[in-house]
């Protein structure tokens, strides 16, 4: 293991914001990640975890923590298991996917994720086409259950190898554990706090129907026979690699290029509202999308679309403040036009924050996380 000091983070998150590390560690092993665990124990510092940097806003100045930056490499395809596990295994419940005839795909939680879709896609595999071109890591992916186009990553995800800092052990969580929800898990919450993602288990379909049930990707495939046809014609399967390149394209036309600004993808979470507050919304807008959920089987709730809401209610589309701004195509995604320093994205970001509270009495939630 090999500790270095004061190491620049900025170049390491995708918002291109932030100071400098107090201790840094790569780990490429699990053995190393304990030993990372035990050095912060006896510095007395928190332990702070990166992946791909590409949802998190690391503070200004020094973070007193040790950050480990997760290197843990290898993918096996056709994963069959140990014999312990063989003889536990489960039958691979038919109604949770779809097809049966299914192959799990194990990878270490350093593995660049669109990587490995773009390799599901060549093998075949169906379940995570959806989720083309989300940057980040396949470890940091069940953490806040990344999500896209109709699909998230808990529909797939067998189980998530976890080295659990308070036993020193690493164990295995199924999926019915990691208590998934919209951009949610328990590696967010107090229970899961302890637990370090080592290496994510994905169960995937050689016989695979398409998933087209979000709007922008479905037009994708619908197209008219005859130019002055009015009715339109759905191909009825596409093909896994024409839906990732469909995907990839919308994603292209929405986000802004990484390589020229800095940004973390959805700055902020889909507020998810009571039906009553989304009617009486919806009397004063009544083009306000909304998507019908039940919370706990109990309370009818209503995810609004934030973007939306940016834009039409709030007319802030494009709006900019110094070097951030709000993505002039999607104005959920906040960037960093460069320069900017994570005070100003956070005086931003409360701004906007603020402006839809007072149009719209909704409190929203951040979907990046801060690194302090
Ligand atoms: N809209 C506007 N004006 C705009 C853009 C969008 O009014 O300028 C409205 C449209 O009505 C549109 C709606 O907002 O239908 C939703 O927009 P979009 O389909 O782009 O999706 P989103 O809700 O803004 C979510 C995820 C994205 C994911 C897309 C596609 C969250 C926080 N974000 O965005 O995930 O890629 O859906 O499924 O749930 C991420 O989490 O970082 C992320 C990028």
């Amino acid at each position: 293991m090999h500790v270095q000091e004061h190491v620049p983070l900025r170049d390491l998150t995708t918002l291109k914001i932030g100071g400098t590390a107090r201790y840094f560690v790569s780990v490429a092993t699990v053995e190393e990640l304990a030993d990372a665990v035990s050095f912060a124990r006896a510095q007395k510092l928190p332990l702070v975890i990166l992946g791909g940097g590409s949802n998190v806003l690391v503070a200004d100045g020094e973070i007193e923590a040790v950050v480990v930056k997760i290197d843990i490499r290898g993918i096996e395809w056709g994963y069959r298991g140990t014999d312990a596990e063989q003889e536990h295994a489960r039958p691979p419940k038919p109604q949770r996917r779809r097809g049966t005839n299914t192959e799990l795909v194990v990878a270490g939680a350093g593995e660049n994720w669109d990587e490995i879709v773009a390799e599901s896609v060549r093998r075949g595999l169906w379940g995570i086409e959806n989720l083309s071109g989300i940057p980040g890591t396949i470890g940091a992916a069940p953490i806040q259950n990344i999500g896209a186009y109709g699909a998230e990553i808990k529909d797939v995800l067998e189980w998530v190898e976890v080295f659990d800092t308070t036993t020193g052990r690493t164990r295995k969580l199924p999926n019915a554990d990691c208590c998934f929800a919209y951009r949610d898990s328990i590696f967010k919450h107090r229970d899961g706090q302890a637990l370090l993602v080592a290496r994510v288990a994905l169960r995937l379909s050689k016989d695979g129907a398409p998933n087209l049930t979000y709007a922008d990707l479905s037009r994708c495939f619908t197209q008219s026979m005859f130019s002055n046809s009015v009715r339109p014609r759905t191909i009825a399967k596409p093909a896994l690699v024409a839906i990732r390149r469909a995907v990839l394209q919308i994603r292209g036309k929405k986000f802004p290029d990484l390589a020229q600004f800095g940004t973390a993808g959805s700055f902020f979470k889909n507020p998810i509202i009571p039906k009553e507050q989304y009617d009486e919304l919806k009397e004063k807008y009544p083009d306000l999308p909304g998507f019908k959920l039940k919370v706990n089987s109990q309370k009818l709730m209503v995810k609004v679309p934030l973007a939306w809401i940016l834009d039409n209610i709030c007319g802030l589309k494009g709006f900019r403040k110094g070097n951030v701004a709000l993505f002039e195509r999607q104005p959920i995604v906040l960037v960093n036009l460069g320069g900017a320093s994570a005070a100003d994205m956070q005086t931003f970001a409360a701004d906007i924050l603020r402006q839809v509270k007072e149009k719209t009495g909704i409190d929203v939630e951040w979907e990046v996380q801060c690194i302090h």
